[in-house]
């Protein structure tokens, strides 16, 4: 049964009262937007990132060095910063993951030859006879130098697992106390920082039931209370918490519940964070080679997010009264098994397709429906790695297809959240386990000023969707403007050698009184802006 087909047998009562303005466009799906009713503030943050010393995370995909022929900006790749400041990074979170409750932020600091040579967490990881020894050269005064030039606020995860409270204080004196008042900060000064980095995101360990101390919630809710309690404040600070794996089968609601039990009666943080993959690490799956129902499985698996979102708030929401926490998704991506990496060495590398920008797509669209809950979120991670918007290797780069999808988000940061009716009818699509449901569309949408933004993406590898977007409330259409990111292919992706196959090109839109009409193509993420009269 086609889309049309499937939506005229439907039952619902909202699509029947659709049938008269359908006619002249002879639309699929109607979508109602209501700009005069803003709603939350869609926190920029939400489109943040997120950098490990891993694999080829930093070291190339980040930092190549002073010396290297590849163009740099004081040792930072240069095509990494610009593209950065293209899609306006909000945010940048470092040095793990993993890594940084083994990291010690003094071997980071002074004189680049004198720096020590590290333990890497990630060696376990690494290929038989391949070294990941951590050369220090990239320490925070390198990570501060990147996010100056991006334009990005720092987000720093401290070592609690193996790392003291009095070292982390001494970090964040180091970052932030004023010139010529600790000693800390005429350290600071002599390694070339005069003026204090101003960090306001700590990350309170990272993953702390797993590679951050194996810790039960109760425990590392007494460590989260001990490393806080004598934060030194020189600037108010954003705290967040280490929170639940999400996407656990059982969405680890039991993490949630015994931290927020464990912090009774004291100061909650600011943020909880909340880890989400689609994992498909125990599924054959394959990144960059796949069938129909591999493409939907993955779509499937990710919006689950919504639920774990969902559930996670509300057990909060039984200690948090007053709603101080917010979630912090600060690390989410999908996430292949191993064998497709770009390099051997570049651990957890892998490609991505137009399927991983779809799943982008409905990732951020269901973000800003939750904007009342996101303070922030990184996805995992950046570059060379997991869910990258980059693959870089030595001189070669290449923006991935989601890049594309966060180049047209970026216009939803800061924007205020719209109310959204979208009665389209799920799909019944084949996945790994035979058939299910999946919504048929996805949208979300934003104002700021008088430009409404809406995004939309079709799931559909069969359908195009004739849709109509309908302004409620009287708004009125002066001028309206799209963009689509698709491919013909689905398992269509960028390369070094082909790097321009699948990005953003114009989508075509009609304006009526109002409303604006497009044609969504199928298996397609679309931006539509709308000038307001
Ligand atoms: O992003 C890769 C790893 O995934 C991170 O280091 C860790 O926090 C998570 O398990």
């Amino acid at each position: 049964m086609n889309r049309r087909k499937f939506l005229q047998a439907g039952t619902s009562v909202a699509i029947g009262a659709l049938a008269a303005s359908r006619l002249a466009f002879g639309a699929d799906a109607e979508i109602v937007v209501s700009p005069g009713e803003p709603g939350e503030l869609i926190s920029p943050h939400i489109y943040g990132h997120f950098i490990e010393h891993l694999g080829g995370v930093i070291y190339d995909g980040v930092w190549v060095g002073p010396d290297s022929r590849i163009p740099n900006v004081k040792g930072i790749r240069k095509q990494f910063v610009d593209d950065m400041k293209r899609i306006g990074a909000p945010n940048l979170r470092w040095p793990g993951g993993c890594f940084a409750d083994g990291y010690h932020w003094r071997d980071g600091i002074g004189k680049a030859s004198s720096r020590p040579r590290t333990y890497n967490f990630w060696q376990r990881r690494m290929p038989a006879g391949t070294d990941s020894t951590e050369t220090n050269q990239f320490g925070i005064h390198e990570f501060m130098q990147l996010c100056r030039l991006i334009g990005a606020e720092p987000y720093v995860a401290a070592n609690v697992g193996s790392g003291t409270p009095a070292e982390f204080h001494d970090l964040v004196s180091y970052c932030n106390a004023p010139a010529g008042t600790l000693s800390l900060a005429d350290e600071r000064a002599a390694n070339g920082a005069p003026q204090p980095f101003n960090v306001q995101y700590w990350g309170v360990g990272n993953e702390s039931w797993g590679c951050g101390g194996m810790m039960r919630p109760d425990e590392y809710a007494a460590k989260y209370r001990q490393f806080v309690t004598q934060f030194p404040t020189y600037k108010e600070p954003f705290l967040i918490a280490t929170g639940p794996r999400g996407h656990s089968a059982d969405g680890d609601i039991g993490w949630t519940s015994g931290f927020f039990e464990g912090m009774r009666g004291f100061e909650l943080p600011n943020g909880f964070s909340i880890h989400f993959y689609t994992d498909l690490r125990p599924t054959p799956l394959k990144a960059a080679d796949f069938n129909q129902p591999e493409w939907y499985e993955v779509l499937l698996r990710g919006i689950r997010i919504d639920k774990v979102i969902e559930s996670h708030w509300q057990e909060m929401g039984k200690f948090d009264t007053k709603r101080r926490t917010k979630l912090v998704v600060d690390e989410w991506g999908v996430w292949y098994k191993p064998g497709e990496e770009l390099a051997p060495n570049y651990i957890l590398s892998q490609p991505i397709t137009l399927r991983d920008a779809i799943h982008t797509g409905l990732t951020f669209d269901i973000f800003n429906r939750h904007a009342e809950k996101i303070a922030m979120a990184n996805v995992a991670q950046t570059v060379n790695c997991i869910h990258s918007l980059f693959l870089a290797h030595g001189a070669e780069f290449v923006r991935t297809p989601v890049y594309y999808v966060f180049e047209m988000y970026r216009w939803h940061m800061g924007a205020r959240q719209v109310p959204v009716a979208n009665p389209v009818a799920d799909l019944n699509v084949p996945v790994l386990a035979g058939q299910a449901r999946l919504p048929g569309l996805s949208a979300s949408a934003s104002i700021r000023e008088r430009t409404l933004a809406v995004t939309l993406t079709n799931p559909s590898v069969q359908s195009p969707l004739k849709t109509r977007l309908r302004l409620a409330g009287g708004a009125r259409v002066k001028e309206a403007r799209g963009t689509v990111i698709t491919h013909e292919d689905m398992t269509a992706t960028n390369t070094f050698a082909d790097p321009g196959k699948v990005r953003t090109v114009p989508l075509a839109v009609n304006l009526s009184s109002d409303a604006v009409e497009l044609t969504l193509p199928k298996q397609a993420v679309a931006m539509v802006q709308c000038d307001l009269t």
